[in-house]
């Protein structure tokens, strides 16, 4: 199948419109590999005939839900770089806690609030579920007197809905769970089944799953200690990621911790976070300057 100037412009605005996903004039060769199938399923003899049926969908129906999963990239692992939950574990849960019991003693929540982790564009679920293992070694250790894993609720979203069943499943194969897990960690929070890894239900129970395309409006989810938004800002324009850092920040507490990918940052997109290192990793704080 050819794919013409002209059709490759109307693609990439209708995906941009989308999902947000900003493709670059070298990037032809993605929706020629990636969209032909699905043409080709659709009985579309050109990319034309696929933009016209696309266009024709209304909102969310299950060929744009077809076009957004051939188009991201949904690639993760557990404990991904390594470091962030090092980090995660030595400063990011102490100072979480620490500002959580100072807001309470305030009165500024209930005292029965969570500590709410938010992992926007969870992908298969890996991302949450290393959170989680992160915070129950954190509570095991002692290191929290007072707190349980119950005082935490981890919130895993997507734009995609077969990335977020396979989350929800819980269910790793051999290849996935051997990336990024110690056996020991494996064998304390995975109960083998035929060949698979399953999510224990003490981990499952502090992650909870939503659909959320990031570049449209999405309504109250709450308002959080922390935001991991990983490797997915990098697939989107300047605007559409100072647009949704601006959204970040409205959403975390007052010293609440936002946590990007290696490849991400806030620099000449905004400058209301306050940056700095903690270990190899950057996190960025919402800090009022006073
Ligand atoms: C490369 S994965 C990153 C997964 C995980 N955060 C990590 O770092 O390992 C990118 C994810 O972003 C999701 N995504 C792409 N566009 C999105 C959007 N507009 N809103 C929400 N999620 C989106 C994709 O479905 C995919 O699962």
């Amino acid at each position: 199948m050819q794919l013409s100037a002209q059709e490759f412009i109307l693609l990439r605005d209708l995906i941009r419109d989308i999902c947000g996903i900003a493709l670059k004039e070298d990037k032809q060769y993605l929706i020629l590999q990636r969209l032909e199938p699905l043409a080709k399923t659709h009985k579309c003899s050109s990319f034309s005939e696929l933009y016209q049926l696309l266009k024709a969908e209304s909102l969310n129906t299950a060929l744009r839900e077809k076009l957004v999963e051939a188009i991201t990239t949904n690639e993760t692992s557990f404990f991904r770089d390594i470091h962030p939950y090092e980090t995660l574990r030595s400063y990011v849960l102490p100072h979480l806690v620490k500002h959580h019991i100072m807001r309470r003693t305030a009165g500024k929540i209930p005292v029965n609030a969570k500590i709410k982790i938010w992992s926007a564009a969870s992908s298969t679920g890996q991302e949450p579920y290393s959170i989680a293992m992160t915070i129950a070694e954190f509570i095991a250790s002692g290191s929290a007197s007072g707190f349980t894993n119950n005082d935490f609720r981890i919130l895993g979203t997507d734009i995609s809905n077969e990335v977020l069943s396979k989350a929800i499943a819980g269910s790793y194969n051999q290849v996935e769970i051997s990336r990024g897990i110690s056996p020991e960690l494996r064998q304390k929070y995975f109960i083998e089944s035929k060949g698979n890894w399953i999510v224990s239900p003490k981990l499952k129970e502090m992650v909870e799953f939503k659909p959320i395309n990031l570049v449209k409006p999405f309504g109250a989810i709450g308002i959080f200690d922390m935001i991991v938004c990983r490797n997915v800002l990098i697939y989107f324009d300047d605007k559409t990621k100072a647009k949704i850092l601006e959204t970040f920040y409205d959403m975390l507490h007052e010293n609440g911790i936002l946590l990007l990918g290696a490849m991400e940052n806030t620099y000449c997109l905004t400058d209301k976070f306050k940056s700095f290192h903690a270990g190899k990793t950057i996190l960025y704080e919402k800090r009022h300057q006073h």
